[in-house]
């Protein structure tokens, strides 16, 4: 199905793309789910949504729904899959004593296992041991929860651990924050070309006029770090907008925080810090068949933020992201026509572009990621 990934690797360091079928076939969708999903950390919700006994939030991850609970033992994940018909169990986010399908009433308690079985005294060789929900690997990273279907991966801390040092320095408080707003969304574009556009701000000075009024995008000023399993990009708040002088009307950017951070922690949860008073998005990006992405974002403030800042900085948010979607959505139309069939980037300015890539084509073809 892959082409030689040694061949592949060399042709990316050169800054040629994948081709176009990366981001059209359905097959490589397929893989990606089992190669890339499910074996990486995938982002369920924040630590605050699982603070007491009975706390749970749902999610998917490699296309299986999962679940996080919160039991007397700690955070504890499972396969958000009943055992009698493998209809889903949970829904959403919440609070609950007992784990109960809303198909037949298979009652799970938080631990997993499964207690009760309406007309079970009829089915004597049904052993209720025999079936606790399959149970999978939870971790929380600050404030962040993850769930991993593979038992060999390495900790999320191994792998994003000195996020949290970064993300400190910005002068956010990761202990503080609120979860303020969450919504989903659907973009009618590969995740892979969502993230390459994520992973470069080379198109910031040309396709979002607010943003780079707010944030100094200039190469010189504005860093780009590949560490491995996360990459962090990284530019300081323009005197002008400091000083109310930008050429655009932007949101109060004065606050403690005058540095933006855009982290993307492999394979699909970004991190977002922008100017002003303390906050931080994430977004997840989960592929929707080749041709579109599905994903949440959650708005998180730090205590006492105005809400006038808090509801003129989501704005910006969707405005920036408003303008990135009609990029990768006319990107994905360009890839369905399959012609040019590789695309070149700048070694330069994308090396997080290309990082990512390598990253795919080594986990596609059962390596390492790194
Ligand atoms: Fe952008």
């Amino acid at each position: 199905m892959l082409d030689d990934p040694t061949n592949l690797i060399a042709a990316l360091d050169r800054g040629e793309s994948l081709s176009a079928r990366w981001y059209t076939d359905p097959a490589i969708t397929e893989r990606e789910l089992t190669h890339i999903f499910r074996k990486s950390w995938n982002y369920v919700g924040p630590l605050s949504e699982l603070a007491q006994p009975g706390d749970y939030v749902t999610g998917t991850a490699g296309g299986v729904p999962v679940v996080v609970v919160r039991n007397e033992r700690g955070l504890a994940g499972f396969v958000n899959v009943c055992r009698h018909r493998r209809h889903e169990v949970m829904k959403g986010r919440g609070k609950a004593t007992m784990m109960q399908c809303g198909y037949h009433a298979w009652t799970y308690d938080l631990a997993g296992d499964l207690k009760r079985v309406p007309r079970s005294v009829a089915e004597p060789s049904l052993r209720l041991e025999d079936f606790p929900l399959l149970p999978i690997r939870a971790e929380a990273l600050g404030p962040f929860v993850f769930v991993n279907l593979d038992k060999e991966a390495p900790s999320a801390k191994d792998c994003y651990g000195p996020v949290l040092d970064i993300i400190a320095g910005s002068g956010v408080a990761l202990d503080t924050l609120e979860l303020h707003s969450r919504e989903d969304w659907r973009a009618p574009a590969n995740w892979k070309a969502m993230l390459e556009n994520y992973l470069e701000c080379y198109h910031c000075a040309v396709a979002h006029p607010g943003f780079s009024a707010a944030i100094d995008v200039r190469p010189d000023n504005y860093t780009l770090a590949a560490h491995g399993w996360f990459s962090s990009q990284s530019g300081s708040v323009r005197p002008a907008a400091l000083e109310g002088k930008a050429r655009i009307k932007l949101y109060d950017v004065s606050g403690a925080v005058t540095q933006s951070q855009y982290h993307f922690l492999w394979p699909n949860l970004t991190i977002n810090i922008n100017p002003g008073f303390p906050n931080l998005s994430v977004d997840v990006w989960i592929p929707d068949g080749p041709n579109a992405t599905k994903g949440s974002s959650e708005q998180f403030f730090g205590p006492g933020v105005s809400e006038d800042f808090a509801r003129d900085l989501v704005a910006f948010n969707e405005q920036v992201a408003r303008e990135d979607d009609a990029l990768t959505d006319s990107v994905q139309r360009g890839l369905l026509g399959g012609l040019p069939e590789h695309g070149r980037f700048l070694t330069s300015s994308e090396p997080l572009v290309i990082h990512f890539q390598k990253m795919i084509v080594n986990a596609m073809s059962g390596r390492s990621p790194l």
